[in-house]
């Protein structure tokens, strides 16, 4: 105090002048000190500050709770006396305050065995501030919930193929036979109202197998295994254009082929699925098929000319809400891989864009443009 109440220089006499300002300001601090303390203890994350020798400084409740009654007097203490300094967490702790960088991820705990920290470090003037949650449980609920949905996405195709053959070789076989029937017995009607009748019973006998032959071979497209994606691309779609009538254009690279085996299945199936609905919905006359490297993400788009999305699909669509069981099944075979799929319509029908982080395709594309082929002038 004695240097305070005897100010020799300028600049001590104008701080002195200063000090009930000071002192406001320093209460101010530490109101603000104790409010950020107050919220940092009734937060469920746990929290704790570290020095730039990694010794705890801080922590709240909830970090207290979980490191655990033996552990109780940390402050203080150094974090590798606590945890060891070779922990997937420790790592980025490190990273975090020797880069000075905010870093968020998911990581082994190394002071709870087995338990999974959603871990953010942000440096701080004193040395890192950690913020931790446990997220144990949902890690493995969500990983039960990918195998549930790949069981779920490969028991639907192993159901389609098994409908798409029984359709084929028994249901098919049945119109055909009544066709026949219907055939042989136009000699023993003589009334020309009685052969009308039979005529539209024979076209819609004929109409029922175009149709069956239809949704069959969009149920069960031709073999992935020995033609890879792209040509599997190319003849499914020649094939769809001849029963359907519509006029189907594709862009996709050859090196679509060197994708890992289970994405060019998951894009096979989307778009098989995309197909689905135009044949179904849509009334159109035209689609393209168009996959393509975009920055660093592989885009699959399905574009149709048809009537679009209703107003209540679209805003379903819009919101996130889930639509049918084929757009649900799409959007997981892609969330399956990291990536997303959009319905949208557009001024002239509708489009899908699937779109998937480049990981795994990196060696395709790269620029080179694919000419467009029309499997439907083809054939
Ligand atoms: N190409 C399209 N054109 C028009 N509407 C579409 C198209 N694709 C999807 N839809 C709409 O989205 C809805 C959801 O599709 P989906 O999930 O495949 O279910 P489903 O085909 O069994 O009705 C369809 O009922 C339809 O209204
Ligand atoms: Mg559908």
């Amino acid at each position: 105090m004695g240097d305070l109440s005897s100010p020799r220089t300028a600049s001590e006499k104008r701080q002195q002048h200063d000090l009930p300002g000071r002192i406001g300001a320093a209460v101010e601090v530490d109101h603000a000190n104790e409010r950020l303390r107050s919220v940092l203890a009734s937060v469920s994350d746990c929290y704790f500050t570290l020095d730039r020798s990694y010794r705890v400084t801080d922590l709240n409740e909830a970090a207290r709770d979980w490191v655990g009654p033996d552990l109780d007097q940390v402050l203080g203490t150094s974090l590798w006396d606590l945890c060891s300094p070779d922990a997937e967490c420790s790592r980025v702790i490190r990273e975090g305050m020797e880069g000075r960088r905010r870093i968020r991820r998911e990581v082994m705990s190394g002071l709870r065995r087995g338990r999974c920290l959603d871990l953010l470090v942000c440096p701080s003037t004193e040395g890192l501030s950690v913020f931790f949650t446990d997220v144990t449980e949902q890690r493995a609920a969500k990983a039960a919930l990918d195998e549930l949905a790949g069981r779920f996405l490969s028991l639907q195709d192993e159901e389609r193929q098994r409908i798409a053959e029984e359709l084929h070789d028994s249901t098919t076989q049945h119109l055909v036979a009544a066709d026949l029937h219907l055939m042989r017995l136009k000699q023993y009607v003589s009334s020309g109202e009685g052969q009308k009748v039979l005529n539209e019973a024979a076209d819609a006998v004929e109409e029922a197998a175009r149709e069956l032959r239809s949704f069959t071979y969009l149920l069960h497209p031709p073999g992935l295994e020995h033609s890879g994606l792209a040509g599997t691309v190319q003849a499914f779609a020649a094939g769809f254009a001849r029963r359907t009538g519509l006029d189907a254009s594709i862009r996709m690279p050859d090196t679509a082929d060197s994708l890992p085996f289970d994405v060019q299945r998951a894009l096979l199936r989307v778009i098989q699925e995309a197909l689905t609905n135009t044949y179904r919905h849509a009334a159109a006359s035209r689609l393209i098929i168009d996959l393509r490297v975009e920055a660093d993400t592989l885009k699959l788009r399905v574009l149709d000319d048809g009537c679009g999305l209703t107003r209540g699909v679209r805003k379903a669509a819009e919101s996130g809400a889930l639509l049918g069981v084929g757009v649900t099944s799409m959007q997981a075979r892609m969330v399956r891989f990291g990536g997303s799929l959009r319905l949208l319509s557009h001024a002239r029908g509708t489009l899908v864009v699937a779109t998937l982080p480049l990981g795994f395709a990196s060696d395709l594309g790269s620029g080179r443009e694919p000419a467009a082929t029309s499997p439907s002038a083809v054939h």
